[in-house]
């Protein structure tokens, strides 16, 4: 089966999504999903995530040191099968963005794998426990993800 491609956006691209892109590719099988993020926002084209998203991510053994911020683009929308906001207000401005024909793909992320419509709330002015909250919300969503997505093959 071929892998289902995942788009995970927040605003900048440097907290959020590039956390979930990079959980989601450390425990997710190399041919269930292709993973990438963006942001709605572009102050942060080519930067490299959030040095604290860096730290939660390395602590649990993910490397996303990698990663360039970039975002959103018309492409996206064809491009991918299942795009998630980190939050709300992702959400509306991706609904905005997208065409009709790729309204279907867009979901609140936690609403799509928790079933509760919570945000992952944006960690940029928080200290270090603001970014592992993050984290633990991120890790369950990506593991029940993981479970549902198996579940098609
Ligand atoms: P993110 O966090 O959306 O999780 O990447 C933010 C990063 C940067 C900014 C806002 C949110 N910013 O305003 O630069």
């Amino acid at each position: 089966m071929k892998p289902v491609r995942i788009l995970f956006v927040c605003l900048g691209n440097i907290c959020r999504s590039p956390l979930a892109e990079g959980i989601l590719r450390h425990v997710a099988q190399d041919d269930l999903v292709d993973v990438d993020s963006a942001g709605t926002g572009g102050w942060h084209i080519g930067d490299p995530p959030d040095h604290r998203s860096i730290a939660v991510a390395r602590k649990y053994g993910i490397d996303i040191t990698g990663q360039r911020g970039r975002k959103v683009g018309a492409g996206d929308f064809e491009v991918f099968d299942l795009i998630f906001a980190m939050d709300r207000s992702n959400l509306a401005n991706l609904r905005k963005l997208a065409p009709p024909e790729a309204q279907h793909k867009l979901h609140l992320f936690l609403d799509y794998t928790v079933g509760t419509e919570r945000d992952v709330p944006d960690p940029y002015y928080e200290g270090p426990e603001g970014f592992e909250t993050v984290y633990s919300m991120l890790f369950e969503g990506c593991s029940l993800l993981i479970g549902r997505l198996e579940e098609r093959s």
